[in-house]
C-alpha cells in the first residue's frame, strides 16, 4: 500500500509564492449564474491576478461534480499546475467534498507533491478523498505506470490551524489507511490469499498494531465443533482458519464484537458457480478484510472500547473432498443446518463465528458479508443493505448514510423464517423461494445471534467491489466498504454508549 504523507500548511499568498507543489488543487461549484469558486480558492485566484473564473469557463469548466480542468499556471506561482475538482452543488454535502478529493487524488497521479485547498471546505472529507483517490494497487504489475502523488499539502481551514485540525487530520488519515488496508487484502489475488495466508497477513498487522490475535487451524476446529467453518473449507487443499482479533482500550466500557466473512475463493462448491465473471469472488473475503482493518484502527485511534473481530476463512472448492448438497452440518454450539446449496457458504461460516463471539459477552455485535447476490438485486451496487434488530439496525444505516457509504435498512419479515424450515435439520441454509433472498440470509443468520444482543448485518455484496469504473474516490476492485461505517459506529459507541 503506497498512500500519500499528508501535512497541515497555513494559506496565504505568500505561503503559495513559496510552495513546493507541482499542483494546487481548488474546488469549483455549479453556481445559480454559473461557474462560482470554492472557498480557499479565492488565494489561489487572487495570486493569479483574479483571473481564474473566466479562464476556468473558457476552458469549459462548470462546477459539475468531479470534473477536473487543468489550466497552467504560466510562471504566475512556483506550481505549474492548478488542477479544479467540480464539487457540483453551491452548498456542497462532506461527501461531494470527499468525491471531488478523491477525483483530484486520481488526477494527481504522475505528480510527486501537491497542495490541496478542499480542505478549507472540509477537512475531514479533503483528507479521505485524497487518499482514498490516490490509492492504486500496481503489486502485480511490471511496469505500475504513473506513480499515485506521494506528498500532499492540506492547507487549513479559515481560522489557521488549531489543535482540533490536527487531531482531525491525523484520525481521517487513519481511517482512509485503514480503507487501504482492507482494499490490499481483496486485491491480493487467491492464488496467494487463501485462508493460512490471510491469518499470516492478521498476525502482521496485529502484532504491529500490539494486538492479541489467536489463529484456530483445522485441527483446533475440529476439536471445538467447528461445523460450518470445516464444512465449508473441506473442498480445499488449502485448510480454513478462524482468526480471533482483540483489541482492548483502556477506560473501555462497551465491548463491540466485529465478524467478517472471509471466504478467500467462492467457486460455489459442488453447486458450482457460471465461469461468467467468476473471478469477482476473489473478493468474498471483503467483510473478512473490512473487520480486520476496522479492529486495527480501533487500536491506532484508541477508541475507548474494547473491539474483537472473529474472521472465518475458508476457500469454497469443489473436490472429492467437499460438502455436498444434502449433507448435514452441526455447527458451533449445537445447531443442525441441513445444506441445500452449497454456494450458499457465507451463512455456514458466519454463524460458527456469531456463536463464537457471543462466548465474549459483546454488548453489540457488527457483521458484514458479501453474502448474497440478491442484495445487488435489491439496491444495486453502491448501497449495502442492513439488517438486524431494530434500532442498532437503524443506528448503524444512519451512520452509514453520514459517511458516505449510504447502507441501507432493510427488513427480516417474520413470514420468510418458514422457508428456512428444513426437512430432516434445525434449519435449511437456503429456501425454496426466488424473493427477498438478502432478507432470508439475514434471517438465517438471526438463528445463530444471542437472544438480546443488539446487531447488525451489514450485506456488501455489491458495494465491496467495484467491477466498473473508477469514481470519485472508489478504485476499480477492493473499495473497502464498510470500514468507514464500522469505524464511525465505533466512534458513535465510544461516545454514546
Ligand atoms: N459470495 C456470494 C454472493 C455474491 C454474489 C457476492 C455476487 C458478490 C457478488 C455468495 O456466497 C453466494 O453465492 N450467494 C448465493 C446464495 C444463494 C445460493 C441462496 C447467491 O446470492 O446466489
Ligand atoms: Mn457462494
Ligand atoms: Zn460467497
Amino acid at each position: 500500500m503506497t498512500v500519500p504523507k499528508l501535512a497541515l500548511t497555513e494559506l496565504s499568498e505568500a505561503s503559495l509564492g513559496k510552495t513546493r507543489a507541482e499542483a494546487v488543487v481548488i474546488g469549483t461549484l455549479k453556481g445559480p449564474d454559473g461557474l462560482e469558486l470554492a472557498p480557499g480558492a479565492d488565494i489561489v485566484d487572487a495570486a493569479l491576478g483574479g483571473t481564474l473564473t473566466d479562464v476556468l469557463a473558457t476552458l469549459g469548466a462548470t462546477g459539475a461534480a468531479e470534473e477536473v480542468v487543468k489550466l497552467p499556471t504560466l510562471g504566475k506561482l512556483p506550481a505549474g499546475v492548478v488542477l479544479a475538482v467540480g464539487l457540483g452543488t453551491p452548498d456542497p454535502t462532506p461527501e461531494q467534498v470527499r468525491r471531488a478529493a478523491g477525483a483530484a487524488g486520481r488526477a494527481l497521479a504522475g505528480t510527486k507533491r501537491a497542495l490541496t485547498t478542499l480542505s478549507v471546505v472540509d477537512l475531514q472529507a479533503a483528507v479521505e478523498g485524497t487518499v482514498l483517490g490516490a490509492y492504486a494497487f500496481t503489486e502485480y504489475k511490471s511496469d505500475p505506470g504513473e506513480k499515485p502523488v506521494s506528498t500532499v499539502d492540506v492547507a487549513s481551514p479559515a481560522d489557521g490551524t488549531t489543535r482540533e485540525h490536527r487531531a482531525k487530520l491525523k484520525a481521517s488519515t487513519a481511517i482512509a489507511e485503514a480503507v487501504c488496508t482492507a482494499r490490499d487484502l481483496i486485491n491480493t489475488p487467491p492464488n496467494d490469499l487463501f485462508p493460512a495466508s490471510f491469518a499470516d497477513r492478521a498476525s502482521k498487522l496485529a502484532a504491529d498494531a500490539g494486538l492479541e490475535i489467536e489463529v484456530l487451524d483445522e485441527k483446533a476446529l475440529k476439536r471445538q465443533g467447528y461445523g460450518g467453518i470445516l464444512g465449508v473449507g473441506g473442498g480445499s487443499s488449502r485448510p480454513p482458519r478462524l482468526v480471533r482479533v482483540a483489541y482492548r482500550g483502556a477506560k473501555a466500557k462497551q465491548k463491540v464484537a466485529l465478524v467478517g466473512k472471509g471466504i478467500t475463493f467462492d467457486t460455489g462448491g459442488i453447486s458450482l458457480k457460471p465461469a461468467a465473471n467468476m473471478d469477482h469472488m476473489t473478493s468474498d473475503m471483503s467483510g473478512a478484510a473490512a473487520v480486520l482493518a476496522s479492529v486495527v484502527l480501533a487500536a491506532k485511534l484508541k477508541y475507548p472500547l474494547e473491539v474483537t473481530a472473529y474472521i472465518p476463512l475458508a476457500e469454497n472448492m469443489p473436490s472429492g473432498t467437499s460438502y455436498r448438497p444434502g449433507d448435514v452440518l452441526t455447527m458451533y454450539g449445537g445447531k443442525t443446518v441441513e445444506v441445500l446449496n452449497t454456494d450458499a457458504e457465507g451463512r455456514l461460516v458466519l454463524a460458527d463465528a456469531i456463536v463464537r463471539a457471543a462466548e465474549d459477552d459483546p454488548d453489540y455485535l457488527i457483521e458484514t458479508s458479501t453474502l448474497t447476490g440478491a442484495q445487488m438485486v435489491a439496491l444495486g451496487n453502491r448501497t449495502p443493505g442492513i439488517m438486524g434488530s431494530d434500532e442498532f439496525r437503524d443506528r448503524v444505516a444512519a451512520i452509514a448514510q453520514a459517511t458516505g457509504e449510504n447502507g441501507w435498512p432493510m427488513p427480516l419479515p417474520e413470514e420468510l423464517r418458514s422457508d428456512l424450515d428444513s426437512k430432516l435439520a434445525d434449519l435449511a441454509n437456503v429456501t425454496g423461494s426466488r424473493w427477498g433472498g438478502m432478507l432470508a440470509a439475514g434471517i438465517f443468520l438471526r438463528e445463530f445471534v444471542a437472544d438480546g444482543l443488539p446487531w447488525a448485518h451489514i450485506d456488501i455484496a455489491g458495494p465491496a467491489y467495484n467491477t466498473g469504473g473508477a469514481w470519485g474516490y472508489t478504485p476499480k476492485g477492493g473499495t473497502g466498504v464498510p470500514v468507514r461505517t464500522i469505524a464511525a459506529v465505533l466512534a458513535d459507541i465510544a461516545d454514546n454508549g
